[in-house]
């Protein structure tokens, strides 16, 4: 079985690191024929936002690099969809597997499903019911168009259900992010940054900010740098600054007024970013996979948006959503309430990636667009 392997952004590394790892596994072991080759869109390409990923998290470079690089949605994904047919016809792999939710997610399953290749997706069925996020339109056509849908939590289930999606096409097989946490747990414990920025353990609150719904927009994100101010009064902030909100900042020349009280950093490694979201006395963010990480390492988390395709990190874990008018209310009660660390949703084990391969080859033989 021939898989090609996607990744594209920063988010997307620490999914297929351990589908990468698995499929290794296997093919050492004897399952025979099972190669993979991946492919880097090239739609993150700074060393902090990509390289650094692939030395924390142990996979070889990319077999491929498409070398898109940023544009308008419409330039980013045609141009990754341009690039990625012709290593599609030359490849004729038995499953392109993309993760997540970003461009090069929809990019290249738009091509695999006119190629009539199969596509499986892992982290599928996730919705925040609202397509303002370029995130969610990737979620939805990626989903209609997928042959095998690998859900991360029972939500995504159900939501594919209620749109329609055969059940044969569905399987819960848990949050893969999770198995590149569990593996590389131990090394986070030993990141150089605490000693670097001089951290305690609790004596911290670790932001992360990108979304373009919070930073695209000179209102929002001058309210916020106030807001972070009002925060760092009372514990001191740690802020690795996403290129895109960097890009903000200087074009509407905003800089934080406590500049010793909120220190805005370079973006940091996945070993730094388990050791910040493991140790903060709770984090403020707008990610997507920091809502999962705080909630399986039992960290209060603020998510500064209006929803989340994450429900579970809320119902069972440690995530709340907050808006920027009940944000220091939010910070005030979290930092006097003795917080509750939540429970791990079902299938966060560390393997995911176990089941994830075990699918892709029990649907091996199954032609495109007939597994339902
Ligand atoms: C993308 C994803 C988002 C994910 C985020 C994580 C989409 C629609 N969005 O958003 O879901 O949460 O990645 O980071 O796919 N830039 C650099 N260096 C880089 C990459 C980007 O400087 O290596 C700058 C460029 O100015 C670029 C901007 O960041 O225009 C935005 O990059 P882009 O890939 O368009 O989207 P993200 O905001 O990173």
């Amino acid at each position: 079985m021939k898989l090609l392997i996607v990744a594209g952004a920063r988010p997307n590394f620490m999914k297929v690191a351990p589908i990468i790892h698995e499929v290794r596994k296997r093919a050492l072991d004897g399952t025979p024929g099972l190669q993979y080759r991946l492919v880097h869109t090239g739609q993150h390409y700074d060393k902090a936002m990509s390289s650094i990923f692939f030395e924390d998290l142990g996979i070889p470079a990319p077999d491929i690099n498409l070398g898109v690089g940023s544009g308008s949605h419409a330039v980013q994904t045609a141009n990754v969809m341009a690039a990625f047919e012709p290593v599609c016809e030359q490849d004729r792999p038995d499953w392109v597997v993309v993760v997540g939710d970003v461009n090069s997610t929809l990019a290249c399953t738009l091509v695999c499903a006119k190629l009539g290749i199969k596509v499986a997706h892992v982290e599928a069925g996730l919705r925040s019911f609202d397509r303002s996020m370029p995130e969610e339109i990737n979620r939805i056509v990626t989903d209609a168009l997928a042959d095998l849908l690998l859900t991360p939590s029972i939500d995504g289930d159900a939501n594919l259900q209620r749109e329609g999606v055969p059940a044969a096409k569905i399987r819960f097989v848990g949050n893969v992010m999770i198995d590149a946490l569990v593996a590389n747990l131990a090394q986070a414990h030993a990141s150089p940054l605490p000693a670097r920025l001089q951290l305690e353990p609790r004596g911290f609150v670790y932001v992360t900010l990108h979304r373009p719904s919070n930073v695209d927009d000179a209102p929002s994100l001058r309210q916020i740098m106030v807001a972070l101010n009002v925060i760092a009064q009372r514990v001191p902030v740690v802020f690795p600054v996403h290129p895109r909100t960097r890009a903000m900042l200087a074009r509407f020349e905003i800089a934080p007024a406590d500049a010793a009280a909120i220190r805005l950093i370079e973006p940091i490694g996945y070993h730094d970013s388990l050791w910040m979201t493991e140790n903060a006395r709770f984090v403020l963010t707008d990610s997507g996979g920091i809502q999962e990480e705080s909630t399986y390492l039992g960290t209060p988390c603020l998510t500064l948006r209006p929803n989340t395709e994450r429900p579970v990190t809320i119902e069972v874990g440690t995530n709340r959503l907050t808006r920027l008018d009940r944000l220091q209310q939010d910070v005030a009660e979290l930092l006097e309430a003795r917080h509750s660390r939540g429970r791990i949703p079902t299938f966060w084990d560390g393997h995911t990636a176990e089941r994830i391969v075990d699918a892709l080859l029990q649907h091996a033989e199954a032609p495109a667009a007939s597994l339902s």
